[in-house]
This record gives structure tokens, sequence and C-alpha cells, in this order.
């Protein structure tokens, strides 16, 4: 069976019996390990990229947690070859968003359209060592781990990609400087985060035919 519309088997057979999986005799125990396993699944299978935030910028509490949660994720020998920053100062926000719109002016057109990172009032940067073979994968995960955690508390996440040649311009060096990378790093991408401002976006589709089992 796809591996996609397993999931989304499970996550139905999960609501209409109470439970899926688990061979466990004692009750309790199966409930809860269930409620666990739809908690998570819900969680993976809600998340969308959130283009539309409250102006208000994440708690820092909360942050700290979505950072917690980001360096828990495994890395290559837990090398854990990271640098996150996260930047929630207007002056920054604003300040990288003036240089983008003298590159992309068509882009501050967009209707509703506040700052370069998708409106969103908190971002991560996340940095990766120059020489890595795990660097790209490593973060990925820690992004993830980040994104996910941050959803399962009602905070939207976008990764931006787009963020990076800007952030690595010649005018915006001195933001990337306020951003104190350790030496031979560079930055792989940003994070918006915020309180979502509006409905939960549809999921894009997605193609189930790129994983599959081999018989
Ligand atoms: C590495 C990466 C870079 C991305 N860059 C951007 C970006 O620059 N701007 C943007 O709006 N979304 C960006 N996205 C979000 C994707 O467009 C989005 O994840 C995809 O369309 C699937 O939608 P979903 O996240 O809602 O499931 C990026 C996602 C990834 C993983």
């Amino acid at each position: 069976m796809k591996i996609a519309k397993f999931m989304v088997t499970m996550l139905g057979a999960a609501a209409m019996t109470g439970c899926c999986c688990n061979e466990c005799d004692d009750k309790e125990c199966e409930a809860q390990a269930c409620s666990k396993e739809q908690t998570v699944i819900e969680n993976i299978m809600t998340r969308r990229s959130v283009r539309d935030y409250k102006e208000e910028p994440v708690c820092r509490e909360q942050m700290e947690k979505i950072l917690e949660c980001g360096i828990y994720a495994p890395s290559a020998m837990n090398s854990q070859g990271w640098a996150v920053r996260v930047v929630d100062a207007p002056d920054f926000i604003d300040g990288v968003t003036a240089i983008a719109k003298e590159k992309m002016p068509q882009m501050c057109e967009q209707p509703g359209f506040r700052n370069f990172f998708r409106n969103a009032p908190t971002v991560a940067f996340i940095a990766v060592p120059d020489e890595s073979y795990s660097g790209e994968f490593d973060s990925g995960l820690l992004a993830q781990n980040m994104m996910l955690s941050a959803w399962s508390m009602g905070i939207g996440s976008c990764c931006l990609g787009s963020v990076i040649p800007v952030m690595n311009s010649e005018e915006a060096k001195p933001y990337l400087e306020r951003l104190k990378l350790p030496e031979g790093y560079h930055l792989q991408v940003a994070i918006a985060f915020g309180y979502p401002a509006g409905e939960n976006p549809e999921a894009p589709a997605r193609d189930y035919s790129k994983a599959y089992y081999i018989e």
C-alpha cells in the first residue's frame, strides 16, 4: 500500500475504532499509545506553510521550546552541525525588507505585503558548516522538528529559501554580520514563525507515486 495512503487509512481507522496498531493487552496503555499516535500524525498531516501572520512576535518562551525541539533532531554522528539565530527585532526585519524591495520591487505589490519574510514577525535563520557531508540533511531535520513543534503550539511557519540570496548580498552584509554565525558557516534557509492570521491553507497536492514498497 502506498505510504501516504496508508497513513490516511490509519488515521481513519483510529478515529473509528479508537485504536489501530498496538498489540498490547493493557487497554489503558493501548489507548494512550493510540492517542499519542493520532496526535503526532494529525500534527504532521495538518501542518501547512503559513504566509499570513498576526503582527505580534512569537512569545520567547514558546520559541525556546521550539529551539529545543530543533536541537533534539537527529544529526550525523550527533554532529549538530547547525547554527540557529532567531530574530524578532523589527529594525532587522524591516531593514532586510527594504533591501529586498530594491531587488524585487514586484514582491511588495502583493496584497497585504508587510515584510519580506511572508509577513512573519519572528524569523529563524539556519546556517550549516561549509564543509560537511550531512549539514543540509541535519539542518532539514532540525527545521522540520522546529516547524512541527511550533504547529503543535498553534504557531505557523514557512521555510524560506528565497531569503538566502538577499541575506548574502552586499547590501545585507550588516544584517548577516548581526547573526554572528560561526566561522566557516553559511546560511542554508530561513524559517518564518508567527501566529496564523487566517485559515489554515489547503495542502498542495502530493504525488503518492514517489514512495512505495518493493516486494
Ligand atoms: C527548502 C524550502 C524552501 C522553501 N522556500 C520557500 C520560499 O522561499 N517561499 C515560500 O513561500 N515558500 C517556500 N517553501 C515552502 C514550500 O513552498 C511548501 O513547503 C510546499 O509548497 C508544500 O506546502 P506545505 O508546506 O503547506 O505542505 C520552501 C520549502 C522548503 C522545504
